[in-house]
């Protein structure tokens, strides 16, 4: 068997959304599972979470689904809404809470006919530039939304693009464009990603839409995961699988890009890019690496990624 393994340590998938809740008391919390949950197993988080979780926060129908046979009764959030028409009609099926970022999205679902009222999202361009309404044209829709048929919740959304560096003018600029129209009448708020989960309680609001912090990772690049009391989720054990004596001189690896200054061993872990390791990662040993008990000597200076 190749001797590399990604373990998942679901526990702290637990302490990690305790974490988000403890810092924002009475606040409810979408855990984002959307992308495989970022890659950890999208069955597994829910399972784990299942007790825990206000709601669950997905990427697309087919994940909200998966979800929603593991959950009858968790809130699911689609954050990017549907992308066709004929969505809407399952999206009430399985009673979700719908993002609307668009005219059209909003044209959509009034045009619709469902078998029961889904939440809606109304969702805010406030800075990001990437999904939503601006002030105006979300003040508009909401008029066309307010009592419709279709429509249960009527929500507002927004989305951080600088919340990760503390002190941002764009957070502060987003935050107040989010306030801005909260003279509107919104059954619900929700604006904070993990980083303003962390760092921002103005943006708490009603709902809190952590992401990355659930898996143990900080989003800050001064602060460590555990500074922020945050548990690691994955870890990724290999182990060498070649060592070899490189001259002075000689090069190692893609590009050439290391050369031995001085006569060095060198140890080769099975795992590359082709397995996620970041295929622009630098030279030397990454943080967080730990070289136990090297059954080859433990005293290589260089591991290497075998890049495939
Ligand atoms: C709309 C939305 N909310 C929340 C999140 C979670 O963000 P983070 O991983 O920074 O916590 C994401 C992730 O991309 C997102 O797209």
């Amino acid at each position: 068997m190749r001797p590399l393994v990604a373990s998942i340590d679901l526990a702290a998938v637990r302490h990690n959304y305790a974490v988000a809740k403890r810092c924002a008391p009475g606040r409810q919390a979408f855990a984002v599972v959307k992308a495989n949950a970022y890659g950890h197993g999208l069955r597994e988080v829910v399972t784990v979470l299942a007790d825990d979780a206000d709601g669950f926060a997905v990427a697309c129908l087919e994940e909200a689904a998966q979800v929603r046979a593991m959950h009858d009764s968790a809130r699911i959030l689609l954050l990017e809404g549907c992308f066709e028409i004929s969505e809407y009609r399952m999206a009430a099926q399985l009673q979700l809470d719908v993002v609307l970022h668009s005219v059209v999205q909003v044209e959509q679902l009034l045009a619709s006919e469902l078998a029961r009222p889904v939440n809606v999202w109304l969702k805010l361009d406030s800075g990001m530039h990437r999904l939503g309404l601006d002030e105006a044209a979300l003040r508009d829709c909401h008029a066309r939304l307010e009592g419709a048929a279709q429509v249960a919740e009527l929500n507002l959304l927004s989305h951080f693009a600088c919340a990760d560096e503390r002190g941002h003018s764009v957070t502060e600029l987003q935050l107040e464009r989010f306030l801005d129209v909260l003279d509107l009448p919104f059954d619900q708020r929700s604006l904070a990603n993990s980083a303003a989960v962390l760092m921002i309680p103005a943006a708490h609001m009603d709902w809190l839409r952590p992401g990355i912090m659930l898996y143990g990772a900080s989003p800050f690049a001064e602060l460590s995961a555990a500074e922020l009391g945050l548990q690691a989720v994955m870890s990724l054990t290999a182990e060498l699988i070649a060592v070899r004596e490189i001259a002075v001189g000689e090069t190692v690896g893609y590009g050439a890009g290391w050369q031995a200054e001085r006569p060095s061993r060198i140890g080769t872990v099975s795992c590359g890019y082709a397995d996620g390791y970041p295929r622009h990662a630098p030279a030397g040993r990454p943080s967080g690496l730990q070289v136990p008990a090297c059954r080859w000597w433990g005293g290589c200076r260089w591991i290497c990624s075998r890049l495939i």
